[in-house]
């Protein structure tokens, strides 16, 4: 049977204080895609993610994962399958230096120790950390905290990849990388990955499929173009267009500039500016 790598079907989640994180999802994962869910602070993205990862149980509704209920699988069988990178790195890492915080994951999971020193420097080449591997984790800056949290995950080779704002406090070159990184494992070797976020500007470029929650609901899903097509929607959902989107918009609405489409991207808007102009100015000349 081909089943959704992950279907969730949760009526309501409630934290102990009484408050209401999430109610109604329907979502299903399918297998290989790139999924953002976005959403303001909040919106019950972080508690979503947690629930994909059978880390919070008691809720009303279902959670499948790869067909099977995620409340009967053993600890084990889901972190086989699924990594999940917290959102805050220090309630991920705990060992003393770079090198045996990523290790922790591969030793655990029985390779040798050759596999083990493989894997890490591997996964630390891959987030731009290779130089950093004797350092103490306490001295790391927060964006070099999130690089080795994603190093540990990446060292296990997961099929299912949850990252919890992964680009958060990375530097403009680090989250292209990530985002490019993520594209690559997610393209050439099949990992579905999943990532919350309210990066706006960088969805596009990346991700196929998107969830838009609000108040623990999802209020719109599709492909980023069927998701970002005016301010007003996102705006209720405090959230806004790529920045590229907003100034095409308001040239079209505020300026009447003759723009047909929404352009998602700076490539898209280029094309969008060569189309409209070159072939105006040609028309005059
Ligand atoms: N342990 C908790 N106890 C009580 N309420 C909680 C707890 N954790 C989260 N919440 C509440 O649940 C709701 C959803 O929180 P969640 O952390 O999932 O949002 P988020 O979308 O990840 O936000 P952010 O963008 O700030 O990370 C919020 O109203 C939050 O205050
Ligand atoms: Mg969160």
């Amino acid at each position: 049977m081909n089943f959704p790598r992950l279907s969730i079907t949760l009526d309501r989640f409630c934290y102990p204080d009484g408050t209401t994180a999430l109610a109604d999802i329907r979502l299903d994962i399918a297998r290989g895609e790139f999924t953002g869910i976005l959403g303001a602070n909040g919106s019950g993205k972080t508690t979503l993610l947690k629930v994909m990862d059978g880390l919070i149980r008691n809720y009303s509704g279902k959670v499948l994962l790869d067909g099977a209920d995620i409340l009967k699988l053993k600890p084990r069988e889901i972190y086989r399958k699924v990594g999940l990178v917290f959102q805050n790195p220090d309630d991920q890492l705990f060992a003393h230096t770079v090198f045996e915080d990523v290790a922790f994951g591969p030793r655990n999971m029985g390779f040798n120790e050759d596999e083990v020193q493989r894997r890490v420097r591997a996964a630390l080449v891959q987030v731009e950390m290779a130089e950093a591997a004797a350092k103490n984790i306490h001295n790391l800056s927060y964006g070099q905290k999130k690089r080795v949290c994603i190093a540990g995950l990446l060292a296990m080779g997961h099929e299912i990849l949850l990252l919890d704002e992964p680009t958060a406090g990375l530097d403009p070159v680090g989250e292209q990388r990530m985002m490019e990184l993520l594209t690559a494992l997610n393209r050439d070797h099949g990992v579905t990955v999943i990532m919350a976020t309210h990066s706006v500007d960088l969805v596009p470029l990346f991700l196929h499929r998107l969830h838009v929650l609000d108040h623990g609901r999802v209020v719109t899903s599709g492909r980023p173009e069927e998701v970002f097509t005016a301010p007003e929607p996102l705006a209720a959902v405090r959230l806004r267009l790529p920045h590229v989107a907003e100034l095409f918009h308001l040239a079209r609405h505020e300026d009447r500039l003759p723009f047909t489409t929404l352009p998602l991207t700076i490539g898209q808007a280029r094309q969008q500016l060569r189309d409209t102009f070159l072939v105006h100015s040609a028309h005059n000349s």
